[in-house]
């Protein structure tokens, strides 16, 4: 078996992946076309072309421009079918979903569409693919605290569906502290609790993630190699880290693969993860993304496996399903 199919094959599980970043460019021209919305590209070539971005904000602008063609339930539940269609091709077993229900709630479209139609396409990829999954809603951090709590006030109808709630969006001038109260009171009803923090931002945000909202997982986290006493905190708590290689160079976070921080935090013990984010837009689902690093890294098979161990570790799901999963693994491994 090559180096291609190890990957491909090896179960994995997949932490971080918005799935508004999954509306590949033929599902947004398909959906705007039934839905009446008309778009600025003439071809899919055209919208291709502009997925050149040179940060996380010129991403976000045409992320949430691309959402917008997302209207009814059927929607929503075709875009997350379709992820788990690819998902299961690269036996991916368990996902943890973001949603964003701010950037359609903005639109006037109704939280009970949103959620309905993910969560039941969710459902159905448990049932007929396999594939486990947990949803975790994301406040938008480019907005007010008081907007993330009347979101948190809406999702508590579907609670049962909803297993934790992170932070995303713009988060340069929109540190983790700005959010404390909406998150204590997450805690305070059940919810897992992760944040992206030093993707573009400074330590200072992973601190402040760790201890004012006290995040379980930092998404991204690439930053923390500039702070040695945070490298140690994370590592001695083993706070999983969910690292988006593609992503952070599509948004020139790290100029070349070969500079980006991952080989070292993970050399240093950290429990770090592989992960697509937004794949449509980053040129590559989870399996792209293992491959990038070891054509960068020339990672070794027990490297591969580490990392895929390590995100049944950092998943929110049972010791007992953990185990599970980790057994596949090393059954893999000794095949
Ligand atoms: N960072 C912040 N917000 C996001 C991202 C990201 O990588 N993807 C989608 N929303
Ligand atoms: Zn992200």
């Amino acid at each position: 078996m090559d180096m291609n199919q190890f990957i491909q094959n090896i179960p994995k599980a997949e932490l971080h992946l918005h799935i508004e970043g999954t509306l590949e460019p033929e599902t947004l021209f398909r959906l705007a076309k039934r839905n009446g919305i008309r778009i600025k590209f003439n071809s899919v070539e055209e919208l291709r072309q502009a997925y050149q971005f040179n940060n996380l904000q010129s991403f976000l602008d045409i992320y949430y421009e691309g959402a917008g063609v997302l209207q009814n339930e059927s929607d929503f539940y075709e875009l997350t079918w379709e992820y788990l269609l690819k998902a299961k091709e690269q036996n991916v077993r368990h996902v943890e979903i973001f949603f964003d229900p701010q950037t359609h709630t903005a639109r006037g479209i109704a939280f009970e569409t949103v959620i309905d139609g993910i969560y039941s396409a969710l459902a159905d990829g448990s049932r007929d693919l396999n594939i486990s999954f947990c949803l975790i809603m994301c406040f938008l951090r480019h907005l007010p605290e008081s907007e993330a709590m009347k979101t948190l006030v809406q999702a508590l109808d579907f609670k049962e569906k909803i297993m934790g709630v992170g932070l995303d969006s713009s988060e340069t001038g929109h540190p983790p502290s700005k959010f404390m109260g909406v998150f204590e009171k997450a805690r305070e009803e059940g919810f897992r609790i992760v944040a992206h923090a030093g993707e573009e931002g400074p330590p200072e945000y992973i601190w402040e993630a760790l201890q004012g909202l006290k995040a379980q997982r930092i998404d991204h986290g690439v930053r923390a190699l500039e702070d040695t006493a945070l490298i140690n905190e994370l590592k001695r708590r083993q706070i999983p880290l969910t690292v988006c290689p593609l992503s952070n160079i599509k948004l020139c976070v790290f100029k070349n693969m070969r500079d980006h921080s991952f080989k070292t935090l993970f050399d240093q013990g950290l429990c770090v993860t592989v992960n697509s984010d937004d794949p449509a837009y980053f040129g590559g689902y989870v399996v792209e993304n293992y491959l990038a690093l070891q054509d960068a890294f020339q990672l070794t098979r027990n490297d591969i496996a580490q990392l895929a161990i390590n995100s049944f570790n950092a998943a929110f799901i049972s010791q007992d399903k953990k185990e599970k999963f980790i057994d596949q693994i090393k059954k893999f491994m000794a095949e």
